[in-house]
């Protein structure tokens, strides 16, 4: 999805505020990555040690069944431990872990000791309930603490969590329960969105019945509104937890370094989603210290990620990143311009934050209110920012810089994927910036842009963007599908063990590395990702549909929108009606921000003679640009 609006500009440098080197975890880049580069088994096992660890391990990379690579091998672990349990036995018993505002402004503070409690408690109501180490555990709710909850009292006892982002709806979600095959559901009566309800239990009732498999449903009280309740499957949260089941003791599961921690699903080439695996011990080594280097969280830091713990960003830091790291973080239920424009800026101000990351989407959203709504108030607390989701157009960053972080706080810009854990290619704060960079890879990442043979493109050549060696937060497989993950991600740099991210980037004369977007059918909407499969196979699951295909378009705030061509089944007439019909159909099937921004009804579709749909041609012809090579079009 080559978006020219947003083609790199390289001429622009910014160079990093002294006192913010001076101040830096990483002082000095180029030394910490030469460190990597020349011992990179030594590098990451010095990382773990700053860890709590049951056992060490043998050995810390396995290389022996690549592209099935073990970290930390033999070790025992749980990275509950290192989030919660080793703090309560410090000073940071009483630090606040974590600041809470609901979108109709209750607030609510968690400190390291409350979180820990609670997770316990809900720990043991889980265990009581029959979940067992290694079982899957599906969680469908809003951004509130419960769901951090969950995930840790899931993680503690060594259950596999799956966290299905809110936006999604029935048919995605039985999907992925069905993936997952989990028995127990956490979900919430609703959560509070635009001063709405969204009906998520209504949601998950709907998916439960497409997707039997699930036995239990525990319900979080949030929005308080008349919900159905099954007798005998469904249970509030809050009557468990009041139960004497739910004791405040806990030992967390002694877990192997690589036990399964959680699986996130994302979309890829077809229709069925892929379940990511993350697991317990490489994965804390490595969102800890990408964290701890990016945002060079100090005790004294208030952290906001405003993304959902629904997606990766959210699980790897708002969840395990800042909680092993010892941070305080705020955790934003709703809109950002609910009620005013200047929600968010008020939050920064209210809470005294000191580091925003959020996405591209977000910016240009807020930014489109005009400069007067974040002026209004004192954000000096800031002194970082970031950026992730997709590409930032130098327009925005500027806008973020000057106005948010008022030319003192560097953006930190930061590539990563669902797949990979934590961030990989993204400044630190003592480097120089160009707007619209993710500058260059961290410390253990060794990244090349590459042809299709694997030969490195000179600068200012697009290419592939490929790892060139494992790191211990890597996806260890796709969840119950291993050939999937070797012939996704493996199977085009076989012979050189490369991992293939599916962007597309160059590299400048500095080695900066532009990343320009995904080279497969994947479709990043306001930074979330989906599958142009998915949302077809939503499409014809209508009974007018008789063949649909997709494609993204770019757009000035959500980076892209989706258009949508369907071809109807015959005694099918076009009409405007059938085209809301349509996009209500997506919304509940796979979800709101699935929903096309256009739908147009055609006869036929270009396709190649083997029958794959030429989305590059609907994609020139959307945007009235020349059409390209149609030498493979069937007609
Ligand atoms: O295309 C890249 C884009 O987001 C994709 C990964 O999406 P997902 O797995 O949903 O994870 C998003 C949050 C980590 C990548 O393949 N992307 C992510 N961050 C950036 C980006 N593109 C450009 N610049 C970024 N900083």
């Amino acid at each position: 999805m080559v978006d020219e609006a947003f083609a790199p500009v390289t001429s622009e440098l910014y160079m990093p505020d002294e006192e913010i080197v001076r101040n830096a975890y990483v002082q000095d880049y180029e030394a910490l990555y030469a460190e990597a580069q020349q011992n990179l088994e030594e590098f990451w096992a010095k990382q773990a040690e700053k860890l709590h660890w049951f056992q060490k391990w043998d050995r810390v990379l396995d290389r022996s069944q690549a592209p099935f690579f073990k970290w930390f091998v033999g070790a025992k672990t749980n990275i509950v431990y290192n989030a919660l349990d080793r703090h309560v036995k410090t000073w940071r018993k009483n630090k606040v872990a974590l600041i809470f505002e609901g979108e109709p402004g209750d607030q609510r503070s968690y400190s390291y000791w409350r979180l820990w409690k609670e997770t316990n408690k809900f720990a043991n109501v889980l265990r009581s309930m029959g979940v067992k180490k290694g079982d899957r555990v599906t969680i469908y709710m809003g951004r509130t603490p419960e769901l951090i909850i969950a995930m840790l009292a899931c993680a503690k006892i060594g259950a596999i969590h799956s966290v299905i982002y809110g936006g999604f709806s029935e048919q995605a979600i039985a999907d992925r329960i069905e993936d997952a095959q989990s028995r127990l559901l956490i979900t919430s009566d609703g959560a509070w969105l635009r001063g709405n309800i969204v009906r998520l239990k209504d949601i998950a009732d709907e998916a439960v019945k497409r997707s039997p498999v699930i036995e239990t449903v525990i319900v979080v009280k949030r929005t308080g509104h008349e919900i159905h309740m099954e007798q005998g499957r469904d249970y509030w949260y809050h009557d468990l937890m009041s139960l004497p089941i739910a004791s405040p003791n806990c030992e967390s599961e002694v877990m192997d370094a690589e036990d399964p921690l959680f699986i996130l699903y994302t979309s890829g080439t077809t229709g069925k989603p892929k379940g990511v695996l993350h697991t317990h011990g490489g994965y804390q080594v490595y969102v800890s210290s990408t964290l701890q280097w990016v945002f060079d969280i100090k005790d004294e830091d208030r952290y906001w990620c405003a993304a959902d713990p629904g997606w990766i960003t959210g699980h790897s830091y708002i969840v395990y990143g800042p909680l092993i790291l010892g941070a305080t973080s705020l955790l934003y239920e709703g809109a950002p311009a609910y009620p005013y424009p200047n929600r968010w800026w008020r939050l920064i101000e209210e809470y005294g934050i000191t580091i925003l990351y959020t996405a591209p989407t977000a910016i240009r959203g807020l930014m489109r209110f005009g400069d007067a709504w974040p002026n209004r108030h004192n954000l000096s607390s800031l002194r970082l920012l970031g950026s992730v989701g997709e590409p930032i157009n130098p327009e925005a960053w500027r806008w973020y810089y000057r106005v948010i972080g008022k030319e003192r706080c560097p953006i930190m810009d930061t590539w990563w994927q669902t797949e990979t854990g934590g961030f990989m290619i993204s400044p630190v704060p003592s480097v120089a910036l160009k707007p619209g960079s993710a500058t260059r890879p961290l410390p253990g990442i060794d990244v090349d842009v590459v042809d299709d043979q694997g030969v490195p493109c000179p600068p200012g050549v697009d290419g592939n963007l490929v790892v060139k060696q494992p790191w211990p937060g890597m996806l260890r497989t796709v969840y119950g599908d291993p050939d999937r993950y070797v012939q996704q991600y493996w199977s085009q740099y076989a012979d050189k063990g490369w991992y293939l991210t599916g962007d597309s980037a160059r590299k400048d004369e500095d080695g900066y590395i532009w990343v320009i977007g995904r080279n497969d059918d994947v479709i990043k909407v306001s930074g979330y990702r989906l599958g142009t499969a998915e949302i077809e196979s939503g499409l014809v699951s209508h009974e007018a549909v008789a063949e649909a295909a997709v494609i993204g378009v770019p757009d000035q705030v959500r980076g892209n929108v989706i258009y949508a061509y369907c071809i109807l089944r015959s005694g099918y007439q076009p009409s405007d009606r059938l085209r809301e019909e349509l996009k209500e159909h997506i919304r509940h099937e796979v979800g709101p921000i699935a929903v096309p921004a256009k739908i147009e009804f055609t006869d036929t579709l270009p396709k190649t003679r083997s029958g794959k749909i030429m989305r590059r041609v609907l994609r020139a012809r959307a945007l009235g640009m020349p059409e390209g090579d149609l030498s493979t079009l069937e007609e």
